[in-house]
């Protein structure tokens, strides 16, 4: 297929230090498969992360941690784009000119925002609550075609799906309007410490959340301590919420399916189970991390993907933006 007929991908995780199984499980997993069939365009959102308060060495720090992490997970540099969002100034502008058809009242109506907000009550700033424009900027500036991420960005995608919607008709058709791309599986990972929350990198209680940093021992005594349901019985059901939600992290790391697992750990109790689903994870996130750290080793290479990253995608927001611009009335500068 050549370029021009592949579509494109466009996703991002914020580097905000603890990055989960979560992230992991339903979204940074699936980038890798699509980097032959599509132009894939994956994002350290660091614009992001400033709406909640971080201490600026610890940002430095968690950037480049997971740009390691995206490569260690199978994102290849020579097939994806891969860049910060920060080196490239046409999200920043993009958004201010999304921020101008966006209405307060749709960016209150947010869960993340309201939720944030509960959060940080001492800091509910613009930013936090602007933030899903940015994100539509981010979309909408490379014409995206199709955006694989977890079930809690559906109500932002859904909102850049409107500002493209509303840009085009107000002026004329300018960006494709994206698609998301939520797996049925793994989409929405819970937490181990309560089954009905999903599993949340600022979740305050550290047994909650299994992160890509931890090790062996740790995510062992993990998933020892995570709540399960009233029964004995290892099977998949609405009624059965934390073991649905260890299942389901079993079988996208041992590559099992739901069924045979149940059948595996039939009538062995919850105590076989769970050390099972802890060697899974582990058997995932070891080669992951010892990569990671191998690559966080070598600098330059890291700083050349990110060079690489940013000049292609420069190249095509700037394109992008030069069109939005020229459809407000804005006169092109003169060089
Ligand atoms: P962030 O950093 O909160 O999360 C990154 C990705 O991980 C998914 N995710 C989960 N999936 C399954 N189970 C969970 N418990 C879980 N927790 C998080 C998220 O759905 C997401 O796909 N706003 C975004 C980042 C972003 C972005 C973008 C994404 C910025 N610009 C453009 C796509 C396209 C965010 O804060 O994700």
């Amino acid at each position: 297929m050549n370029n021009e007929a592949k579509k494109t991908v466009f996703s991002g995780v914020q580097p905000t230090g603890k990055i989960t199984l979560g992230n992991y499980l339903g979204a940074i997993k699936n980038w890798g498969p699509l980097q032959d069939e599509c132009n894939c365009i994956y994002c350290v959102v660091d614009l992001r992360s400033i709406t909640v308060a971080q201490v600026p060495a610890d940002l430095r720090k968690n950037t480049m941690e997971l740009l390691a992490l995206y490569i260690a997970c199978g994102i290849d540099p020579q097939k994806s784009t891969l860049f910060i969002q920060s080196h490239v100034p046409q999200h920043a502008e993009l958004a201010w000119a999304l921020d101008t058809i966006s209405y307060i009242g749709e960016l209150n109506r947010m869960t993340q925002f309201k939720e944030k907000s509960r959060k940080h009550a001492e800091n509910i700033n613009m930013g936090l609550m602007n933030y899903p424009v940015l994100m539509a900027s981010d979309i909408l500036l490379y014409q995206t075609d199709l955006v694989p991420v977890g079930k809690d960005q559906i109500q932002h995608l859904e909102l850049a799906r409107n500002l493209a919607e509303r840009f085009n008709s107000r002026y004329s058709p300018t960006f494709v309007v994206p698609e998301g791309l939520v797996y049925k599986q793994g989409s929405s990972i819970k937490s181990l410490q309560d089954p009905t929350s999903k599993m949340s990198k600022s979740d305050p209680n550290d047994n909650a959340i299994i992160t890509l940093s931890d090790d062996a021992d740790t995510i062992r005594r993990k998933f020892r301590r995570a709540v399960t349901d009233s029964d004995t019985c290892v099977r998949f059901g609405e009624d059965k919420p934390a073991i649905s939600n260890l299942l389901t992290i079993y079988s996208l790391t041992s590559g099992e399916s739901i069924a045979d697992a149940e059948q595996r750990f039939a009538g062995k109790g919850y105590g076989v189970f769970k050390e099972a689903v802890a060697e899974a994870v582990i058997a995932t996130v070891e080669p992951i991390q010892q990569e990671q750290q191998r690559l966080l080793k070598d600098k330059a290479y890291l700083e050349s993907v990110l060079k690489q990253g940013a000049d292609t995608a420069e190249r095509i927001a700037s394109k992008t933006l030069a069109k939005v611009y020229r459809k407000i009335g804005f006169i092109p500068r003169v060089r």
